[in-house]
């Protein structure tokens, strides 16, 4: 590294949405077609360094030690493009993440990689910017990545542009002691990815009707939160999670992410529900589930879910806090 080498380090939590972002308004700056909740997952991080150094013909990316190239080093340039615009500089950087998502779990790693990322770069470059300008930043990456900036519980509005689509913290992780228990589902098969699925949303008949009633969804889940009404979280983030994937199944191609085991736990999650263990499900873009309950019931849960047949293993998390600098 030379004297002139510009160089930060940031952490970010991953999260899960409760009210899920799916379809963009516009696929390159990502704007998305709802608003949507989530909680940060406290545990679940990726550690990003930033160092622009004069010596790097260009951007170079190493991910839990392994150098990436092809599309998701063009992803991070992307960012890099943006903070060295901002910042009038030309260097070119390298980027050293590590997340302690076991590997092949299946957990995105996206949403904590690009909020981590978006802070370090902005730092490393002197950009002085405040939480909502990282979120933004943070958002081009992946869209998810802009509600990992923000603490605790998180909302990520739609906006009406580029300047006022970022996330705000609706509630500090205190606020409420939430834990998820992800059900990991064992598959060999490699998903279609966020990004490719988000722009299949709209040829699925669904969608519209899943975003009209967005913004009642979305209130009923800030309420929930707001009053920290389980029984009321739980039917909405399940709505809204069987919501997108009916919309995923009945795009063209269709996405089907469920596995045998994905239905075997969620019939379980609604069994436990009748039978009074506050537990409910939610499901990204793969076919492991997320199981959020309250944090006491955090040990019982993940035990529980063990022993379904075909979960090979069960991460706990519990309410993480915001994006920050190291
Ligand atoms: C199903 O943020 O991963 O997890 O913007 O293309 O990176 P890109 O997509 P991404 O999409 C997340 C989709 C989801 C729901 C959610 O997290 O809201």
């Amino acid at each position: 590294m030379s004297d002139n080498t510009r160089t930060a380090t940031a952490f970010a939590n991953s999260n899960i949405a409760f009210i899920k972002y799916w379809g963009n308004r516009d696929a390159a700056l990502r704007l998305p077609v709802n608003g949507s909740i989530s909680m940060n997952l406290g545990g679940l991080y990726t550690r990003t360094t930033v160092s622009f150094e004069p010596s790097l013909p260009m951007d170079e990316l190493v991910i839990n030690g392994s150098e990436i190239m092809g599309k998701a080093l063009e992803r991070v340039s992307a960012i890099l493009n943006v903070v060295r615009q901002s910042a009038g500089i030309a260097l070119r950087a390298e980027v050293l993440s590590e997340n302690n998502f076991p590997t092949g779990a299946g957990i995105a790693s996206s949403a904590a990689a690009f909020a981590a990322l978006a802070l370090a770069a902005a730092r490393a470059a002197g950009l002085t910017w405040n939480e909502s300008a990282i979120s933004r930043l943070a958002r081009i990456g992946s869209g998810s990545a802009s509600r990992s900036v923000p603490a605790g519980f998180v909302e990520w509005k739609m906006g009406s542009g580029n300047e006022d689509s970022y996330a705000v913290s609706i509630a500090p992780p205190g606020h409420w002691p939430l834990a998820d228990c992800i059900a990991i589902v064992a598959d060999g098969h490699k998903s279609t990815g966020s990004t490719e699925g988000h722009a299949l949303a709209p040829t699925s008949p669904l969608q519209a009707a899943r975003v009209a009633d967005a913004p009642r969804r979305l209130e009923i889940c800030r309420r929930a939160i707001a009053e920290r009404d389980f029984s009321s979280l739980a039917d909405i983030i399940q709505l809204d999670s069987d919501m997108m994937h009916a919309v995923m199944m009945t795009s063209q191609p269709a996405l089907f992410y469920w596995k045998p085991a994905t239905l075997a736990v969620m019939g379980n999650v609604r069994t436990w529900q009748r039978d009074g263990l506050p537990a409910a499900y939610t499901i990204d873009a793969g076919p492991n589930v997320h199981v959020i309950c309250p944090h006491s019931e955090m040990s019982k849960i993940a035990a529980l879910l063990r022993k379904i047949s075909g979960v090979s293993d069960v991460l706990t998390a519990t309410v993480g806090g915001a994006a920050h600098p190291l």
